[in-house]
């Protein structure tokens, strides 16, 4: 499984994905699902950090009150388990009132187990925010949403991958082409989907997202591990060739970029169910 735990922070201080994110969804998708019936069940899929969740959290519970019964979320990367826990205190400080479950597993693992007991599932929002890389997760995703098509229960699903007009796309499709295992392209695959089920959705881009390059601080120490959402460990048993045609790849594009940012817009896919 791909965590990005050792880059994404780094990566999430030198954009803004954050902050255009957490303003798409608040002004685009949580009116949507403020206007759903009865009470609010919101299954975030892969907090990571949880900068984006705390943020819509609080947005979320101020529109709805007491309408927002049970927020759920599935990290199944320890280390996010631990930060969560650490830094995203006020997730967890009434929990009385708002109640918040983090559960340290996966969406497959939560998804089968779904499958076995045959279960309704109750979440009526569900978040997928860069999480869709692997085809794992990816079947998993797809296999969840079928269940919830063919119940005919209300569900928002909001789905944020990296646009085909992303630097990291490019890069990650150059990568490939040297050779190197990258995460999968998840935009290529899932607006397909929907219309298979015969769900209307909607596919908004959000742009206006960079990465700053800041000179002298060298993105040779995250770059490449983030871009293949990698395990320092794994990056340091590349073999000395191999690293350094990735860098080369690396230091040519960063140039023509004037050595300032990457452009990293995302593409938000939203489905109402039911
Ligand atoms: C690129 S990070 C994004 C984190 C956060 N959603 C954000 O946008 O800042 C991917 C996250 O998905 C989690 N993840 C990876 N595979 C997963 C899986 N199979 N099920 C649930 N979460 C997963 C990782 O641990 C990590 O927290």
């Amino acid at each position: 499984m791909l965590f990005w735990d050792n880059t994404l922070l780094k990566y999430l201080e030198l954009a803004n994905e954050d902050v255009r994110v957490v303003q798409f969804v608040s002004e685009r998708i949580l009116p949507k699902v403020a206007r759903l019936r009865g009470s609010i069940n919101w299954l975030e899929v892969g907090p990571g950090p949880g900068t984006k969740t705390a943020a819509l959290f609080e947005t979320l519970a101020a529109l709805l009150e007491s309408r927002l019964e049970l927020t759920k979320l599935l990290e199944p990367c320890p280390t996010w388990i631990t930060y969560l826990r650490n830094f995203q205190t006020l997730l967890f400080a009434d929990s009385q009132k708002r109640k918040v479950v983090l559960e340290n597993t996966s969406f497959e693992e939560y998804e089968t187990e779904l499958g076995l007991e045959g279960e309704t599932e109750g979440s009526n929002f569900i978040t997928f925010f860069h999480v869709l890389y692997e085809h794992k997760i990816i079947e998993s995703t797809a296999k969840y949403l079928q269940r919830k098509a063919a119940s005919h229960s209300p569900l928002i699903a909001c789905i944020v991958i990296e646009s085909t007009d992303s630097d990291f796309y490019r890069l990650r499709r150059e990568l490939q082409a040297l050779g190197f295992e990258v995460p999968v392209a998840a935009a290529e695959l899932i607006p397909d989907w929907f219309s298979k089920l015969g769900i209307p959705v909607t596919i908004n881009s959000i742009n206006d997202q960079y990465c700053r390059i800041i000179p002298g601080c060298s993105y040779r120490d995250w770059l490449l591990d983030f871009l293949l959402g990698c395990e320092r460990r794994v990056i340091s048993e590349l073999s000395a060739t191999a690293r350094k045609e990735a860098d080369h790849l690396l230091a040519n594009f960063i140039k023509q970029r004037s050595n300032k940012f990457l452009y990293v817009p995302d593409l938000a896919i939203t489905a109402v169910f039911g």
